[in-house]
C-alpha cells in the first residue's frame, strides 16, 4: 500500500518587481537549518492579477500555506483577504498572510521586526519616552505604530511635506505630533531617540547637518534603511558619539512571525544569517 504523505509547506512572496526580494535567501536559510522539506518562493504579480492570486490562494488550488507581500501590493491586498488583524488596520498595510482553515488572514510585522530588531542590538531602547522619527511614509506607520507599542509618550514626526507628517500624527493620536524640518533642531533636544525613515542621503544626495549632542545622554540613532549598512545619518551619528544600530535586523526579524505560521517552527535571526543577507547586499561590513 502506498502511504500518502501530506503535502509539503510552501510559501511564496509577491510583487511587482519581485527580482529584488531578499525574503527567498532568509525563509530558504531557515527551511535548510530547521531541515524542513518546505518551499519559499518569489511569485511576479502585476497589479491585474492580484485578485486572481488571490482567490487560487484562498480556494486551495495555488497550493500555499502562506506568504509575504511587497510593493505594489501591500494596501491593495488588505481588500481582499477575509481577517486583518488590529496591527495592519493601524498600520494601512500588510505584509504576512496565511489561510487558516480556508480563511485568508493578515497582518503586518514591521512594527514587530523593528521592535525586536532594537532589542537585540541596543538593549534597553525603550527605557526613554521621546522619540523623533524623520519621514512620513509608510514605513514611518508602522516605526510610530511601534514606539506606541513600548510607550513613547511624544513622538514627534518630522518631513519635508509637513502636511503628511501631521496626517500620520492625526491617525495614531495625542502622543504623536506632525512637524516640519525646521523644528528639528528643536525638537531633538532631549530626544532619547532618533530614527531616519527616509532615503535621505541616500545615492550621493545632500543630508542636512544634525546636531545629535543634544538629545539624551545614552541616546539611540537608528535608521531602517540597510543599504548601505551604515547610512550617512548613522555615520553622522557616530562621528558625534552616538550609538547607533543599523536598520538590517528590522528584515531579519519582520520575517519571523510569518515563518513561524507556515512551518511551525520559530526560526532565529543568527549573526550567520546576518553574514549571508549582507554578502548578498555586497555592502561589506
Ligand atoms: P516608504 O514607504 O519607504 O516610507 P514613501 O512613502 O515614499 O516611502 O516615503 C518616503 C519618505 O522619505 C517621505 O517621508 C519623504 O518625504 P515627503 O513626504 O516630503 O516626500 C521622505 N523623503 C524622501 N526623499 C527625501 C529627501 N530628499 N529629503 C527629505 N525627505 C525625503
Amino acid at each position: 500500500m502506498t502511504e500518502i504523505s501530506p503535502p509539503l509547506p510552501r510559501a511564496f512572496v509577491i510583487g511587482d518587481p519581485i527580482d529584488h526580494s531578499r525574503s527567498p535567501l532568509i525563509h530558504r536559510h531557515w527551511l535548510d537549518v530547521a531541515g524542513i522539506a518546505g518551499s519559499y518562493d518569489p511569485v511576479h504579480v502585476r497589479p491585474g492579477e492580484l485578485a486572481g492570486f488571490v482567490a487560487a490562494l484562498r480556494d486551495g488550488s495555488a497550493g500555499f500555506t502562506g506568504g509575504n507581500v511587497t510593493i505594489p501590493h501591500k494596501q491593495a491586498i488588505a481588500e481582499l483577504v477575509d481577517q486583518i488583524d488590529d496591527t495592519a488596520t493601524q498600520i494601512g498595510a500588510v505584509n504576512t498572510l496565511w489561510l487558516d482553515q480556508g480563511r485568508l488572514c493578515a497582518t503586518n510585522t514591521d512594527s514587530h521586526g523593528f521592535r525586536a530588531n532594537l532589542d537585540d542590538r541596543a538593549p534597553g531602547w525603550d527605557q526613554g519616552k521621546t522619540a523623533l522619527v524623520l519621514g512620513a511614509g509608510g514605513a514611518s506607520r508602522a516605526i510610530v505604530h511601534a514606539l506606541l507599542a513600548r510607550k513613547f509618550t511624544s513622538i514627534r514626526i518630522v518631513n519635508r511635506t509637513v502636511d503628511r507628517a501631521r496626517e500620520l500624527a492625526d491617525r495614531f493620536g495625542q502622543a504623536v505630533s506632525g512637524h516640519r524640518m525646521e523644528e528639528l533642531s528643536e525638537l531633538l533636544t532631549g530626544a532619547d531617540l532618533f530614527v531616519n525613515t527616509t532615503s535621505l542621503g541616500m545615492g550621493g544626495s545632500a543630508v542636512p547637518e544634525i546636531d545629535f549632542t543634544i538629545m539624551t545622554d545614552g541616546a539611540l540613532v537608528t535608521d531602517i534603511v540597510y543599504v548601505p549598512l551604515v547610512t550617512p545619518i548613522m555615520a553622522m551619528a557616530a562621528a558625534q558619539g552616538l550609538a547607533t544600530a543599523d536598520g538590517l535586523g528590522m528584515l531579519l526579524h519582520q520575517a519571523v512571525p510569518g515563518f513561524a505560521k507556515w512551518f511551525g517552527v520559530t526560526p532565529a535571526c543568527t549573526d550567520e544569517l546576518r553574514r549571508l543577507v549582507i554578502d548578498d547586499m555586497g555592502v561589506g561590513r
